[in-house]
Formats: structure tokens, C-alpha cells, sequence
């Protein structure tokens, strides 16, 4: 297959790719795309979003399936799905739960346009059977529970009192009260625009405090509310708040000298580099993981790798349907196999996509100045900034979640013991009282 726009690579490019590589194992962190407002809480994904969701899965699978790609992982199934071979996790809410199948149904549509002959079966006595909606696959996704341990991979930040405490501690600089001062004429001349859809809207809440969800209520009612005021708004009007918006959230997931900012990123880092260890291990038995979350996540990852000095954009909210992929390969065209000197053979890359828009693009991260690193630095560099275990998740949290009792520091034997039980199965319902820390998605 042939990269669409052909003619506008150099030739350069086009060389280049001759001298293959093999791709062995990725792992994608996606935003979700298009929803419903969070104003109100329990936003769900629209169509337009379930179908920015589905397409960015249709690109994943052109560029990591496909037998004509570059970039097919090894030994991957192309049209039918093999459990072993892909893992899917998202948080038990709805949007996150839909965007990540969502795009795992980009990513393996259904069987009878790909491959009849194994989209039918044939029974004994000879009639044939096929799967519905055409042969439709049931690509497995674990539903994470808040009273999961394993909910701190995803969403670290959630339920965590230090990034609580951390966060809002950006109301208290100076940066803060300088913006919040400059834009109260800005932020007071949309109430007008605004209450006439919001009902619960008050003049007071027209402030930087609330510049996400002053762009956010903008943005979603300019793209579905045909009747709202807010598509008087001009378009360099959205943009000052989205820009706002972008310097607010950044605040409250990202301080260089203040590490429990960026939890839910460190979080994240910890699974990411469980999943390609995993990759690892397997030899590649392992090849493909999905991890549905939210953009504060990302904007926290940002930070932690470096690449906000890298490149101003990255100061901005991620689009909806985002993605963000960690890479492991081969460079030159080496292996049916898994190489078995993974110092000298296996390199890792991280690339972004922004929104259903952009390219993927590849960046260097962690302050290095090439585009990949081997696999031990990056074991390296990740293993400093990730949280690998949720003990010290929960330690650097301060966090009250049943799961943590398990993993309580009361002394050397009992904490030894408690680690081990911790491991397993999971405490009693949680009693209701889940810290409901904003949700930002
Ligand atoms: C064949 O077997 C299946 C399963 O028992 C049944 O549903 C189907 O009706 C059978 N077909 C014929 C032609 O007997
Ligand atoms: C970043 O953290 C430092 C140290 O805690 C604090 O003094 C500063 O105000 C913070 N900056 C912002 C923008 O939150
Ligand atoms: C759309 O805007 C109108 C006018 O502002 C408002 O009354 C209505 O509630 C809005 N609809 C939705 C779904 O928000
Ligand atoms: C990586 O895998 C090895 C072998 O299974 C295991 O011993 C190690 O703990 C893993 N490391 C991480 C960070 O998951
Ligand atoms: C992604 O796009 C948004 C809006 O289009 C922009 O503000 C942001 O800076 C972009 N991020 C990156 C990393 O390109």
C-alpha cells in the first residue's frame, strides 16, 4: 500500500522507508472523541465522536495490521482477532468504555468484508454459520472499577488527595491571579450567551476558575446546538478561551517542582512500560495494547517527558480522539523472530497524533535528541518518572482507597504480608464515599 500523498514526500523519505524495520509490540493511549458537555457530569460520546474514535482505530490498523504497511507488527493477525495477542482496558464509565471500543471496532471491523471464508463456519450437518452484524468481532476490553487497584493506571489522578491538594494549588500562584484579574471583562461578556442555554449558570462563575468549562460549554453547544447563542461567538473569541482553557489545565497537571501534579502521568508510564515489558517477555507474543483516558493525562505526560520544551503546541489540549503510541522495533529489516539481544536490537519511539486531523507524528522524549531510544534506556528513563506499584501509588497519593489497606506500611512483616494479599483479589464494595475528584474527560 501506498502512503496517500505520494508525490509530496522527498525522496529522501521515500528511501528511507526501503531500509526497513520491524515493528514488534505498540501501545496507544487514546482521548476520547466528540461528547456532550462535562458541565452537567455523566457526558457521553456522540456519533460524530464514536466515528473519530472508530477512525483513528481504521488508522491504527492500516499502519499495525495491514500486510502492505511499514509499520505491520510482526506476526499479527490481520483480520481476525487473537486474544493473546491484543489487550484493551478503560475505566468503567461509559465515554471512556465506548471510545475504546470504538476504536477497537476500527481496528478489527467485522470479519465478512475482510475475510469471508473465516467469517462462516460450517457446522456437521453442513449449513453454515455466521456471527451478527456480518461477522462482527468481540475484541475483549477490561471495564476498570474505581475499586479496582488497577484504577490507578489509567486515571491516577483520580481519588488521589496529593494531586487534589497539588492541583488546586495553582489557584494560589501568581500566574493564576494574574490571569484570573485580566480576563474577568473577557470571561463576564459570555454569561449572556451562555445562561440563555445553561440553566444552572451564575455570573459568578464566569471567571478563569472556570476556563474549561466556560471553552467547553462554548465549543460543545457551537458544534450541536443549532439554537444556542453561542454560535454568535466569533471564531478568535474560541480561540482566546480555548487557549485559556489550555493554560489553566496545564496549571493544574504540571509543575516542574511539583511532582504530585503529574501522578496520573507517572501512573500511566508505570503501565505502559508493564505492557511492553510484557511484550517483552513474551517475545512478542504480546502485540498491541489500548488504553482509553483523558487529556489531563496527557498534558501530564507532556511535562514528565520533556516535551513541553520540546515544541510550544504541546501546551495545548489534546484534541478529542487524540492518541499518544509508545513503539517497540527493529531497526533494518532483521527479524522473523524476536531478537534475542534486546540492548542492540530493540529501540522504542513515542508519537502523537492530534485529533483525527494531524499525521502521527513522531517526537524525541525525555530530553534526548533523537527520534528513539534503545530499550533499556527507556526502561531507564520511564522507570524514573513511572509508579510501578500501587503500594506507592497509594503512598504518594496519601490515598484512603480500600485497596490501599492492603499495602499500609505497619511495619516490615505485616507490610510484607499485606503486599502479597494486596496482589490478589480485591476489598469489599466501596462504601460509597469515592473521593469524586472533577472528572476530566
Ligand atoms: C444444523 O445444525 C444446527 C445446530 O444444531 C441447526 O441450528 C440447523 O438448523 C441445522 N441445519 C440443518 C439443515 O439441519
Ligand atoms: C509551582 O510550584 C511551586 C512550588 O510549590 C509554587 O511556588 C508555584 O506557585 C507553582 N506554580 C504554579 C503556576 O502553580
Ligand atoms: C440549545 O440552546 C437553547 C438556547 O440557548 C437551549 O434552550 C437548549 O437547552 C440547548 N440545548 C441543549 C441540548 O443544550
Ligand atoms: C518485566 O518482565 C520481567 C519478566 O517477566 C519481570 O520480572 C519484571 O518485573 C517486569 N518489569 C516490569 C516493570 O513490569
Ligand atoms: C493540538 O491541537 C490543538 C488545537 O487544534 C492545539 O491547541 C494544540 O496545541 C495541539 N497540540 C499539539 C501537540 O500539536
Amino acid at each position: 500500500m501506498y502512503p496517500k500523498s505520494l508525490t509530496s514526500i522527498p525522496l529522501g523519505l521515500l528511501i528511507s522507508t526501503a531500509a526497513a524495520e520491524t515493528i514488534h509490540g505498540a501501545v496507544v493511549f487514546s482521548r476520547h472523541g466528540d461528547r456532550t458537555t462535562k458541565w452537567y457530569g455523566s457526558q457521553t460520546l456522540t456519533s460524530l465522536g464514536a466515528e473519530q474514535n472508530f477512525q483513528i482505530g481504521s488508522d491504527y490498523r492500516s499502519r499495525y495490521l495491514e500486510s502492505g504497511s511499514d509499520f505491520q507488527i510482526r506476526g499479527i493477525s490481520e483480520h481476525e482477532y487473537k486474544p493473546s495477542q491484543i489487550f484493551a482496558s478503560a475505566p468503567d464509565q461509559g465515554i471512556l468504555m465506548n471510545t475504546a471500543t470504538a476504536f477497537l471496532q476500527g481496528l478489527y471491523p467485522p470479519l465478512a468484508d475482510l475475510d469471508p471464508e473465516i467469517a462462516s463456519q460450517t457446522l456437521n450437518n453442513g449449513s453454515k454459520s455466521r456471527a451478527p452484524l456480518d461477522g462482527y468481532q468481540y475484541v475483549r476490553l477490561h471495564a476498570v472499577s474505581d475499586n479496582s487497584p488497577d484504577t490507578i493506571w489509567i486515571k491516577g489522578d483520580d481519588s488521589c488527595p496529593e494531586y487534589a491538594t497539588a492541583s488546586k494549588s495553582f489557584l494560589d500562584s501568581d500566574i493564576f491571579h494574574e490571569r484570573d484579574e485580566a480576563t474577568r471583562d473577557f470571561y463576564a461578556s459570555f454569561y449572556d450567551v451562555l445562561s440563555d442555554g445553561v440553566y444552572n449558570l451564575k455570573p459568578e462563575d464566569m471567571t478563569y476558575e472556570n476556563a474549561y468549562s466556560i471553552f467547553d460549554l462554548v465549543n460543545v453547544a457551537r458544534i450541536h446546538n443549532s439554537t444556542s447563542a453561542t454560535r454568535r461567538v466569533s471564531d478568535e473569541d474560541l480561540l482566546q478561551l480555548r487557549t485559556l482553557a489550555d493554560s489553566a489545565e496545564l496549571g493544574q497537571n504540571w509543575n516542574d517542582s511539583q511532582p504530585a501534579r503529574a501522578i496520573g502521568a507517572e501512573a500511566l508510564s508505570g503501565a505502559v512500560l508493564a505492557q511492553l515489558n510484557e511484550t517483552v517477555a513474551s517475545r512478542g507474543e504480546l502485540k498491541f495494547s489500548l488504553f482509553a483516558g483523558s487529556y489531563d493525562t496527557f498534558l501530564a505526560f507532556f511535562g514528565l517527558a520533556g516535551l513541553l520544551e520540546l515544541d510550544d503546541n504541546f501546551h495545548g489540549l489534546p484534541d478529542y480522539a487524540s492518541t499518544m503510541a509508545f513503539e517497540l522495533f527493529t531497526e533494518g529489516d532483521a527479524a522473523d523472530e524476536f531478537p534475542s539481544n534486546l540492548d542492540e536490537d530493540l529501540r522504542v519511539r513515542w508519537l502523537f497524533r492530534n485529533g483525527t486531523f494531524g499525521e502521527l507524528e513522531t517526537f524525541p522524549i525525555f530530553g534526548l535528541s533523537e527520534d528513539s531510544m534503545s530499550w533499556s534506556k527507556f526502561v531507564s528513563e520511564m522507570g524514573e518518572r513511572a509508579i510501578t506499584d500501587v503500594g506507592d501509588w497509594c503512598t504518594k497519593c496519601g490515598a484512603t482507597e480500600d485497596f490501599c489497606a492492603a499495602y499500609a506500611d505497619d511495619g516490615d512483616d505485616a507490610s510484607a504480608e499485606a503486599e502479597t494479599s494486596g496482589k490478589g483479589g480485591m476489598s469489599n464494595t466501596v462504601a460509597g464515599a469515592i473521593a469524586c475528584d472533577r472528572l476530566t474527560i
